[in-house]
């Protein structure tokens, strides 16, 4: 469920509520981004909130390319502070996505423009694709009405 609205820099696409995720959790999302040459292309990325504010990444470990949340939705170390790689345990700073620690020490996790407009929080600087449909849900829809073929 995305909704468009227009800001100074561009378009801003509202991908869920503020209120969607508690402070200190994070939630990912699988949106469709337009390339250069107008193609769409799944896009993964992971919302994080702190209070009020509001960071987001590419669910793309550095390392290895992988995922964040090898278990679903797990984004956070065991002491809630800091982003880890499920798989292999890098540690990022959670304002930076920064790597402190692990087989990619030093790299970052790369940062996605969000923003929070009238309570909705918004990715901006890209431009994703009018596919309404494909959201998680949908996707798990389609995964449970495969397997009671
Ligand atoms: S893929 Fe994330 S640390 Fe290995």
């Amino acid at each position: 469920m995305e909704t468009e609205s227009a800001t100074a820099t561009g378009v801003a696409y509202a991908i869920c509520e503020m209120n969607d995720i508690p402070s200190q959790r994070a939630r990912a999302f699988q949106l469709l981004r337009l390339d250069e040459e107008g193609v769409a292309r799944p896009w993964s990325i992971f919302v994080v909130r702190w209070g009020r504010q509001v960071f987001a990444y590419e669910n793309k470990c550095p390392h290895d390319g992988v995922n964040l949340d090898w278990e679903r939705q797990q984004f956070f170390d065991p002491n809630g502070v800091r982003l880890m790689c499920g798989k292999h345990g890098a540690l990022f700073e959670l304002g930076t996505g920064f790597c402190v620690d692990g087989p990619c020490k030093g790299k970052s996790l790369k940062q996605i423009a969000v923003s929070v407009i009238d309570g909705d929080i918004c990715v901006t600087g890209v431009t994703l694709a009018e596919d309404d449909e494909f959201d998680e849900e949908q996707e798990s829809e389609d995964q449970e009405s495969e397997g009671q073929g």
